[in-house]
């Protein structure tokens, strides 16, 4: 498509197709479209529970019959998809709670298949939430005697990784999300579900997962902070754009049947260069401090909420996401009708 017009067709006029409501729609050239939305949603262990997050006005941490409810309600806005994490009642080295059969994400999930049959089930696959130090895969402490730092080993994270997306399987999940940024684990997790029976399970992987800023409160949400240090040794640099295109590359080699890039607004340019060399299904995820930013400066009246998650979407869609991840998502749906 060339889109020099100039000198070609002198009386080209943009305006013109401006005039009105319909004339303006008839040449829109990106829809939003409820179909498109998934929820993130934070279970934990009870009954009628409903815990607000300070930092995500809007957001709790919920007991799996109130994670039925809110899903309930977004199903029937037209929300067709939620992204479930878990907050365990222990964490240990080992992350146990992220594989144990009966753990927070494992029960709620069956429940969400037996209530809602229809509704998509999609499972964050990470460690940190179920590692009382935090980070994203098994520590290795340091050596004494030696300045070896502690650091976040790879390979033996690999393990755990698949177990827990195949305990999601197990329990009726529609679509695993490993958002751990381990190398190797998409590998790890398509040869654990097919060895299994599980062929039909697809991955959407947080393919382009960037250290970000963006997280801070989704930490509070899921009780995530790493105790020490950061996530940068396996998140990715604010700054790359070709190692994101790498990364995508590397994922789709070992198995993904989607990809996502993680935060979206910061980073719609990766958005587009992925969609553009690849053309798989792409995910862009409106991380909690994106939800966080617009909720505060609403709540002063500094910005139309609406307006602005709306041409915030509207962009991710342009940039060619084709999934949005949004804590908005049901709000979203909603205005859409
Ligand atoms: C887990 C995970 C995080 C998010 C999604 N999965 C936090 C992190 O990497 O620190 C962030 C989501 C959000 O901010 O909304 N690894």
């Amino acid at each position: 498509m060339s889109i020099s017009v100039f000198g070609k067709y002198p009386g080209y006029r943009p305006r013109r197709l401006r005039q009105s409501p319909a004339m303006r729609r008839l040449v829109r050239e990106t829809q939003l479209d409820a179909g498109k939305l998934v929820l993130p949603l934070f279970a934990r262990s009870g009954q009628k529970l409903r815990q607000p997050i300070s930092s995500m006005p809007g957001v709790f941490q919920m007991s799996p019959d109130e994670i039925v409810r809110e899903a309930q309600q977004a199903y029937e806005a037209g929300v067709p998809a939620v992204l479930l994490f878990g907050i365990p009642d222990q964490k240990d080295e080992k992350a146990s709670g992220a594989y144990a059969w009966n753990g927070i994400v494992q029960q709620t999930v069956r429940l969400l298949k037996k209530e809602l049959p229809d509704l998509l089930v999609i499972t964050d696959v990470c460690l940190c939430e179920y590692m009382s130090h935090g980070h994203c895969g098994i520590v290795h402490r340091g050596t004494e005697g030696r300045p070896i730092p502690a650091r976040v080993l790879n390979d033996p994270s690999l393990r755990l990784l698949a177990d827990s997306a195949l305990s999601h399987a197990e329990a009726g999940a529609d679509i695993v999300a490993p958002s751990d940024m381990m190398d190797g684990r998409v590998s790890a997790i398509r040869q654990i579900l097919d060895q299994n029976d599980f062929g039909d399970v697809p991955i959407l992987s947080y393919a382009a997962k960037f250290a970000s800023a963006f997280y801070g409160p989704f930490r509070e949400a899921a009780e995530s902070a790493p105790q020490f240090g950061d996530r940068r040794s396996y998140q990715m640099d604010a700054a790359n754009a070709e190692e994101a295109l790498r990364e995508v590359a590397l994922d789709i080699e070992e198995g993904a049947d989607m990809v996502m890039v993680k935060p979206a607004l910061a980073y719609l340019d990766i958005l587009y260069r992925v969609k553009s060399q690849f053309g798989y299904p792409t995910a862009a995820y409106a991380v909690s401090g994106e939800y966080s930013m617009v909720k505060a400066a609403a709540e002063r009246g500094w910005v139309d909420e609406r307006a602005v998650v709306m041409e915030s979407i509207l962009a991710m869609r342009r940039a060619g996401a084709d999934i949005i991840i949004t804590y908005a998502a049901t709000d979203v749906a909603r205005w859409l009708k």
